[in-house]
């Protein structure tokens, strides 16, 4: 956790500020298209006038038709996410050159409404996971129109170039024809929230293209925008041309520069006809590497290491997001901190589903995400382990589902307590180590592993531990509402919480510690007090997630 006092402190500034802006306008709001705010380096992603979080999940990635939809629905209302992130290919909307159909469009977005679930739509065009086959057969099989990117001796990649000016022209065409039709059957409506353009894009096993014109460009100096964005990271020239300016790094930046300036185009020419917050996502370098590529990643795509390229040179890309399907804790961490900037929002778009993640949902909500979604979220009878879990049925969605089930009520409130810097999160480290938050004059000390009576110290010889915690699975999230007022959520860990800073050195207590529920008015709805051997060792998180307003006192 980074300085969260003083992200705190700094939050203080905008509460009315943020009301303001929200309620002068509740008309025009809810007319106002989903778009994204920014305050302070933090961020709200605004849907009919008021922040949300998205408490997502993916479908796998061949879930895209109509039939295919009936195995979705039930996973998403087990899962109790409020938003779907689902591909619309290319191949799909435009078959034969020109001529489009969108009944799968159609369906999806009636039954998204149907089932009271927002959508995030994912443009698998010209590159998903780097590759061309979600675009059409005209487009894949035809490189004399349509050209792949070439090695040093001319050799074709099975990555299609991003200096293919036809390629381009087809995708903007096809993509500005998806955004026309939402604009004329969603436009009122609100049902697709984002759009992700492209998927994972970047080249594996090619740095850069190497045909003529990519060649020609690469030999030039490179642009001041690039210029005024990312440094070098080793003292050389400061301008001139890509190997000049910035040495064995040139080709990986060079590449982003011309994948950067291919998906601007098509992003600013969707968001003319309708203009909806747009993203793209990354398959992740190592989040401690920082030598030049050596085949270790896709070249080009969003890594951590040339956000800055893409904030450069596509301004219609509101933020690079991370998909994380590593479970190191160190590495989870890294990469959010990587992710989360002034300038770039955090959201996981996408995120293993497998159990020893179940943990980072709270750490994430927590860091103030616009949105997270497990990925592989259906019934299509499909496993993605070993990154995802080998269960394809209930027993999957079922750890992520009940910690949904703690935020939905309440989703609308953390999106504003996050936009607020009122949130923290904490996920169970590998080390399975206790950990500290500071809040403002409080302090949370989360711990792992314990009995839900009692200290530690007292049974030196009991050499039980909790059942289901064998692997790490403990997190939780806070949020201080109030001076000494806090909303918590969380499962197998146990939460303390003593005076900090102006609170210091005084006795303090649990005042009062309430289980219950906000209701869909956003009114909270207590249900029972904790006390007794409920708070006397700290609020003891069981594998049920339930949400507590917890309010401290000292005396
Ligand atoms: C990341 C991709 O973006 C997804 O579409 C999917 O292929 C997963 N990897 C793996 O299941």
């Amino acid at each position: 956790m980074k300085n969260i006092t003083f992200r705190f402190l700094v939050s203080i500034g905008i509460i009315t500020l943020v009301a303001t802006s929200v309620c002068a306008k509740p008309v025009k709001a809810a007319a106002e298209l989903p778009q994204l705010l920014q305050q302070d380096g933090r961020y709200a992603l605004m849907v009919d006038g008021a922040p949300f979080v998205m408490l997502g999940a993916q479908v796998h990635n061949s879930s895209n038709y109509p039939q295919a939809l009936k195995k979705v629905w039930p996973a998403i209302k087990d899962m109790n996410a409020n938003t779907v992130e689902i591909p619309v290919a290319w191949e799909q909307i435009e078959p034969v050159e020109g001529k489009f159909d969108f009944s799968y469009v159609d369906t999806l977005l009636a039954q998204a409404r149907q089932n009271k679930v927002r959508l995030v739509l994912l443009w698998f065009g010209t590159w998903k996971n780097t590759n061309p086959q979600y675009s059409p057969a005209w487009v894949k099989l035809d490189n004399a129109r349509f050209p792949r990117m070439v090695n040093k001796d001319g050799k074709p990649s099975y990555c299609l170039s991003p200096f293919g000016e036809e390629t381009l022209k087809a995708d903007k065409k096809a993509f500005v024809a998806l955004m026309s039709h939402l604009k004329k059957i969603d436009q009122a409506h609100h049902t697709v929230i984002l759009i992700q353009v492209e998927n994972e894009v970047g080249t594996y096993g090619l740095v850069r293209d190497f045909g003529v014109k990519a060649q020609a460009a690469f030999n030039q100096p490179v642009p001041q925008l690039v210029l005024d964005h990312k440094k070098s990271l080793v003292p050389l020239a400061a301008t001139g041309t890509w190997s000049e300016v910035y040495g064995e790094y040139a080709d990986q930046y060079f590449h982003t520069y011309a994948i950067a300036t291919y998906i601007e185009e098509i992003a600013k020419a969707g968001r003319a006809v309708l203009d909806l917050p747009m993203y793209i996502n990354n398959a992740l370098r190592d989040p401690f590497d920082t030598a030049p590529w050596k085949d270790n990643f896709a070249s080009g795509g969003p890594t951590y290491d040339v956000i800055d390229i893409y904030k450069a040179i596509a301004p219609h890309i509101s933020f690079s997001a991370p998909d994380i399907y590593g479970p190191e804790s160190a590495k989870f961490t890294a990469t959010l901190d990587r992710f989360q900037r002034p300038d770039n929002p955090l959201v996981l778009p996408e995120m293993s589903n497998a159990a020893e993640y179940v943990r980072y949902t709270y750490l994430v909500l927590g860091r103030g995400a616009l949105g997270f979604a497990p990925f592989g979220i259906d019934y299509a009878d499909y496993s993605n382990f070993p990154l995802g879990s080998k269960l394809t049925d209930k027993t999957m969605v079922a750890p992520f589902g009940k910690i949904y089930a703690a935020f939905r009520p309440m989703a609308r409130q953390w999106a504003k307590w996050a936009f607020e810097g009122r949130t923290y999160g904490v996920a169970e480290s590998d080390a399975r180590t206790a950990q500290t938050i500071a809040l403002k004059n409080w302090k949370a000390t989360v711990s792992f592993r314990e009995w839900q009576f009692g200290e530690k110290a007292w049974f030196p010889n009991l050499k039980d531990l909790p059942a289901n915690t064998e692997q790490p699975n403990g997190g939780v999230a806070f949020a201080q509402t109030g001076d000494n007022e806090f909303i918590i959520v969380g499962q197998h860990a146990r939460v303390k919480i003593d005076g900090a800073a102006a609170n210091a050195g005084k006795a303090s207590l649990w005042a009062r510690v309430e289980e219950g529920h906000f209701d869909p008015s956003g009114k909270w709805v207590m249900e029972r007090v904790w006390n007794g051997d409920q708070v006397d060792y700290g609020l003891n998180l069981t594998g049920n997630p339930v949400v507590l307003k917890v309010t401290m006192g000292t005396y």
